[in-house]
């Protein structure tokens, strides 16, 4: 390996205790090479958590090269912001637009990081916690999202330093952390000018509508447009991957499929089959297979086919027998608002992205169903329910929405029936 820059440090939060620990080492090498070996610290402290359980396995003494994303491993590059806090991160430092993802690594502050790690230069775990605005100040921070969004001057000067330091999680769209009373964190996401609906009222709708079916989503808050808001309205989820000031590891979908969202070449494995076998390869409690088929079914009948890879995750459950890994709670699920999407992003059965009824249970197996009769029955239930639930859910929406939407439902239940 030529060495080419200096080592980072990896530190995780403990699940079990909370203290930062330095769980291994990152080395970029020449040519977009990238190494990452467990500290032998970590090790001898009788640690061994894997951060994430597919591509790194706890092996201490082991250098493993990361095979994507130009040499940074999958986990490391689900620690990154995505193209809204890359966009805040190379307006701030000038960076060209083809900046290697390890700079942002390095530049996106520890203090929102999404997940439980966090990276230095230092050997021992240094992880500065940074002031996170209050939910009371929920319309300064849509204001200023919006000035940020729009390249103008900042509203509150302050507020704009710190959504800009904290700018590390993911997404394409402008979003900031809110803290509540209680010490609760939360995604922030208004509405953006050219939006062609009310996507946060759209989002928060899906959610109404997945919880009442049965399915396990991070909650939601809307907050509708409100004069002081300049006619914008947000909606807030809680975040999974934190319980106040205690972080939960998370790995996404994206690394677990072993594919580059965004900007990978293909789609080959993106693939909701696949993705409940890779749950069960790393331990994830069966039922959370049946409950990522029945999040496709969902995303089928109400058109999200915004369904990508870095919109699925696992959570490291702390509390579980010993800990152990389960798939996140839904989030970023919103109906198409243009048109009724004919496929998913991610296949439902081998090669097949189409909304129906066959590609629906082809792969049914996979998910952990004893045979197409228990999957069917099961699906059909799953449907009942989120047809019964439909009126209740839709009510947020104005008559129009209501309309397009009863139809959407009307017409791909007949295509999963
Ligand atoms: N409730 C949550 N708890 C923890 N992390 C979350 C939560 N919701 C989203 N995230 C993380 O933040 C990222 C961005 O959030 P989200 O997908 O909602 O934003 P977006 O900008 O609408 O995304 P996209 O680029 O898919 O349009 C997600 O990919 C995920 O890593
Ligand atoms: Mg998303």
């Amino acid at each position: 390996m030529l060495i080419t820059s200096k080592p980072l440090f990896v530190y995780l939060q403990r699940p079990d205790t909370g203290d930062w620990v330095t769980v291994g080492r990152y080395q970029a090498g020449s040519e977009g090479t990238g190494y990452f070996r467990y500290a032998p610290s970590y090790a001898d402290a009788g640690l061994n958590w894997a951060i994430d359980p597919l591509n790194l396995p706890f092996h201490p003494d082991v250098e493993i090269a990361a095979p994507r994303y130009g040499g940074l491993h999958d986990v490391l590059r689900d620690a990154c912001p995505d193209g809204w806090g890359q966009a805040l991160l190379r307006r701030e430092h000038k960076l060209p637009q083809n900046t290697p993802m390890a700079r942002y690594l390095v530049l996106a502050s520890n203090a929102d990081r999404w997940g439980a790690l966090a990276v230095g230069t230092r050997p021992k775990p240094s992880v500065a916690a940074l002031a996170i605005p209050k939910l009371p100040q929920l319309q300064q921070v849509v204001e200023e999202l919006a000035a940020l969004n729009a390249q103008q001057p900042p509203v509150h000067a302050r507020l704009r330093r710190r959504l800009v330091e904290t700018a590390s999680v993911g997404g394409a769209r402008p979003k900031a952390t809110l803290q509540d009373e209680d010490g609760g964190y939360w995604l922030v996401k208004p509405s953006l000018p050219n939006d062609v609906a009310d996507i946060p009222r759209l989002e928060h709708f899906a959610r109404q509508w997945g919880a009442a079916s049965g399915l396990r989503f991070a909650p939601t808050v809307l907050h509708p447009a409100a004069p002081g808001q300049g006619g914008r309205s947000a909606v807030r989820v809680l975040r999974f991957d934190r319980n106040r000031e205690r972080r939960a590891m998370c790995v996404s979908a994206a690394s677990l499929l072993q594919t580059e969202y965004p900007g990978g070449l293909s789609n080959d494995r993106w693939s909701y089959p696949r993705l409940a076998e890779e749950l069960r390869w790393i331990g994830v409690p069966a039922e959370d297979r049946r409950e990522l088929f029945g999040r496709m079914v969902f995303n089928a009948v109400c058109g999200n086919d915004d369904d990508h890879p870095r919109n699925h995750a696992i959570v490291f459950d702390a509390d579980a027998d010993g800990g152990g890994w389960r798939l996140a709670p839904a989030f970023d699920v919103v109906p198409n608002p243009v048109e009724t999407p004919a496929y998913l992003a991610m296949q439902l059965s081998t090669g097949r992205f189409d909304i129906t009824r066959e590609a629906v249970l082809a792969d049914a197996h996979r998910f952990g169903f004893g045979n197409r009769e228990e999957a069917a029955a099961w699906l059909d239930a799953l449907l009942d329910r989120i047809g019964g639930t439909f009126d209740d859910a839709v009510e947020t929406l104005d008559g129009a929405w209501r309309q397009l939407l009863a139809e959407r439902l009307q017409y791909n239940l007949a295509l999963l029936r």
